[in-house]
């Protein structure tokens, strides 16, 4: 991660319970080469002292607006100009509001007002907070304003709920930071990403699905969001928010993503297919819902199911086709499956993952991948879903380059 050495990064510490992970996350950044300094609002003071972050940092922690023996060191607006970037990590949903509303009450918001380098936030919260309307009106807000969110991310919270609102983990944070440093390796392409499982109608109240849950289609957006691309998902149902700056296009069938995907393809940089799209459909859809008594013999029901069209395949094979990648999850002969798929559906590049491991893959936040394409593959650890996107996206991002060069 070349881009973050000598770099000066600016960590505003809030107060929410996630505060005490800003210990790890200095020590990442500067593993990374960063050099940090940490500013603390008052309430984040009660979750994690001044003094451990000030060990960590080998830096004064500042906590106060006015505190002359500090602002004669250094000054808000010496802080503010210091930086290269500043990052709120956790950042409250009253740190957020704050933000928005424009406030200078604090050193930390009085710094993010004064700051001219890009600023970041890493937001962490009651799953219910986060899906307040007041707190998405002053994301947008902050969004609108070119500020940039890595997470949250989705689990089980210190305060026993579950959904969005947990702080992304921190090797993820810093991926993140590091992509606001690059000059965007994908800017200015258009990655248009399929997500999510499909659901085949029986009959208006029955459907054929599967478990995706999305959530590695939708990291890989929020990654290649990361690196500059301008970014498309054709998603079916699902249960998690989609990156704000995201073009989301809802679909439920397999022949509705088809379909939203040709109209696409011509405008696609890049596509990568991550549905679970269902291989089948119930040949006939009734409109009216099927009684017991309607089928033949009621102690078993034969379903007639006819193929979908693959709609990685209709982008592979389409004129002037964008560079296509595709995954698959199998439960055994991985990479043989694999790479079988990488040459019948002409692929540029594939992610093998193994499914049927209740820890990595489906539903799970984590994933175990090898990478596939022609003449190479790699092997990434286990790593969160996030993680993973960076890496395949940097992949893509290197692949692309050598074939321009090449
Ligand atoms: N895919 C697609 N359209 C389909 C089926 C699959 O776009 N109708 C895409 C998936 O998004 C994924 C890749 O093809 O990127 C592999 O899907 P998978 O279901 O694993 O493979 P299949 O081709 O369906 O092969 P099989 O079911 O025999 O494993």
């Amino acid at each position: 991660m070349q881009t973050l050495i000598n770099k000066r990064i600016l960590l505003g510490v809030t107060g929410g319970i996630a505060a005490y992970k800003s210990a790890e996350l200095v020590r990442l950044l500067q593993e990374q080469g960063s050099e940090v300094r940490v500013v603390m609002t008052k309430a984040a003071t009660e979750f994690i002292t001044p003094l451990t972050l000030q060990a960590l940092s080998q830096n004064p922690v500042y906590t106060e607006l006015l505190d002359t023996e500090s602002e004669s060191a250094m000054s808000h607006i010496t802080l503010a100009r210091w930086a290269d970037l500043v990052l709120i990590s956790p950042a409250t949903s009253n740190f957020i509001a704050q933000l928005a509303g424009g406030h200078a009450n604090d050193l930390l918001t009085t710094i993010c007002l004064a700051a001219q380098c890009p600023l970041a936030i890493a937001p962490a919260m009651n799953q219910a907070m986060w899906g307040n309307s007041s707190t998405k009106d002053n994301c947008k807000t902050l969004l609108e304003r070119g500020l940039h969110f890595f997470g949250p991310a989705d689990g089980l919270q210190a305060c026993g709920e579950e959904g969005s609102g947990r702080l992304l983990d921190l090797e993820s944070i810093v991926n993140g930071i590091s992509s606001v440093f690059e000059t965007g390796a994908l800017t200015g392409k258009h990655v248009v990403i399929t997500a999510g499982p499909t659901r085949e109608a029986i009959d208006p109240v029955r459907f054929i699905s599967n478990h995706s849950s999305g959530k590695q289609g939708y990291a890989l957006a929020e990654a290649a969001l990361e690196a500059g691309a301008r970014v498309t998902l054709v998603s079916g149902p699902t249960n998690i928010e989609a990156p704000r700056q995201a073009q989301v296009i809802q679909v439920d069938s397999a022949e509705e993503m088809y379909v939203e995907v040709q109209k696409l393809i011509l405008d696609t940089d890049i596509f990568i297919g991550v549905a679970a799209v269902a291989d089948y459909r119930p040949k006939t859809v009734p409109e009216r819902k099927i009684k017991k008594s309607e089928v033949a013999s009621n102690a078993t029901w034969l379903l007639e199911l006819v193929r979908n069209r693959d709609i990685l395949q209709s982008v592979s094979n389409s004129p002037n086709r964008p560079f296509t990648v595709g995954f698959a999850a199998e439960t055994d002969n991985v990479i043989g499956n694999a790479r079988d798929k990488l040459t019948h559906k002409n692929l540029d590049m594939i992610i093998a993952n193994k499914v049927g491991d209740t820890t990595v893959g489906f539903n799970s936040d984590n994933n175990r991948t090898t990478v596939l394409w022609k003449d190479d593959q790699q092997e990434l650890p286990i790593m969160s879903k996030a993680a993973v996107s960076s890496k395949i996206i940097a992949l893509i991002a290197e692949a692309i380059l050598k074939d321009k060069d090449g």
